[in-house]
């Protein structure tokens, strides 16, 4: 049995005290959050923690974040807190930004997948901030199974994880729709470890340049610093392909692949800025904003669309595009270049 609770029109003191509860019986809440739905467990109680990596399939060495709704949390879960990370807290939390930061022994080893340093982030979400505040700082990854795409409503918890988790909080659609950017503080340089919600160009302005993980861009490592980088990630059932490329020369490219695999017999869909002829047709918005708030939800529908083939549409990475193609590169087959 799970307990779905309705919070649509804001944060009710009643019904989240049922959240609550769960939190701190050692049990699962999906929650949303200003990025994408969280499956949460009390971040500092180890067996509950283990439920989540049970729930999701996640190997066991891809560590959490941390989420905390009051400053002060922050120097109890990290041993270091630079200059660097002030000024970005400062500014930008609560918001969609994670920072990787030595830890102190209070987050047990579970909580980070074995690592010394601990991800930590604020999110900006009033549901999320008030059942963390009522109850403990909460570990939570994407409230999807592990490799699907990740979940911007409360029906794509429902899928994944109905009748196998305490609780799930819907408040409708996530505004953001792709992760917290994650920019890792612990050693020398500021690195970004994973573009998302938060423009690296934000964070550039504040502390300088950081340098960009080789694996953001799509390439594979054999020891990845994010742990995460190393998994096939947000794939829908259907086989997808990314068209890439010079923004004249992309419709050219989705027309002939529709055609191509149409003409085998496959039922094709296709996502994308501008309208094209396919079996079934995805809308993503035209700007970075409004594409990144609709691409996970975008692979979802085609799969339940019943789709063999996804063509999606690249887009430039700038702004939260960085983000967009990050997911697409990481969760398609094929790219097209
Ligand atoms: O927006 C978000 O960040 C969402 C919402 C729920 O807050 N959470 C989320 O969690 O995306 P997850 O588990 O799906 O992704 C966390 C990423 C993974 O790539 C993980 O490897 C990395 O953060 N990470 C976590 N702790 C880390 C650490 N100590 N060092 C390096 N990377 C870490
Ligand atoms: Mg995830």
């Amino acid at each position: 049995m799970t307990v779905v609770i309705n919070m649509r029109d804001g944060v009710d003191k009643g019904k989240l005290s049922v959240a609550v509860r769960f939190i701190l019986d050692g049990k699962l809440v999906a929650f949303p959050t200003e990025t994408v739905y969280g499956l949460g467990a009390d971040a500092l109680n180890e067996k509950a923690v283990r439920r989540i990596f049970e729930a999701k399939g996640r190997p066991a060495d891809n560590p959490l974040i941390v989420h905390i709704a009051r400053f002060e949390d922050l120097t109890m879960l990290a041993r270091e807190v630079p200059d660097e990370a002030e000024l970005l807290v400062r500014k930008f939390w609560p918001g969609p930004l994670t920072l990787v930061l030595p830890k102190r022994e209070t987050v047990p080893d579970v909580t980070t997948g074995g690592l010394n340093t601990v991800a930590v982030r604020m999110p900006a979400h009033p549901v999320a901030l008030a059942l963390i505040r009522e109850s403990t700082p909460i570990a939570a990854p994407s409230a999807n199974i592990s490799g699907r795409p990740s979940p911007t409503l409360a029906e794509h918890v429902i899928e994944d994880f109905y009748g196998r988790i305490g609780c799930i909080i819907d408040a409708g659609k996530t505004p953001i729709g792709v992760e917290s950017t994650v920019i890792d503080l612990s050693s020398e340089e500021p690195t970004l470890l994973r573009p998302g919600g938060l423009p690296v160009e934000k964070i550039e302005e504040v502390i300088g340049e950081v340098k960009i993980h080789p694996a953001v861009r799509g390439k594979m490592v054999e020891v990845a610093k994010a742990p995460g980088m190393k998994y096939r990630h947000y794939a829908p059932n259907a086989l997808l392909i990314l068209v890439e490329g010079p923004k004249g020369e992309i419709g050219e490219k989705i027309t002939a692949l529709v055609r191509e695999y149409r003409s085998k017999g496959f039922k094709v869909g296709v996502m994308a800025t501008r309208k094209y002829d396919a079996d079934e047709f995805v809308h993503l918005g035209s700007t970075d904003v409004e594409v990144a708030r609709n691409v996970f939800r975008g692979l979802r529908e085609l799969d339940k669309r019943g789709v063999d083939v996804i063509i999606a549409e690249g887009i430039e990475e700038r702004g939260l595009g960085f983000a967009v193609m990050n997911r697409l590169r990481k969760a398609a087959k094929y790219r097209v270049l």
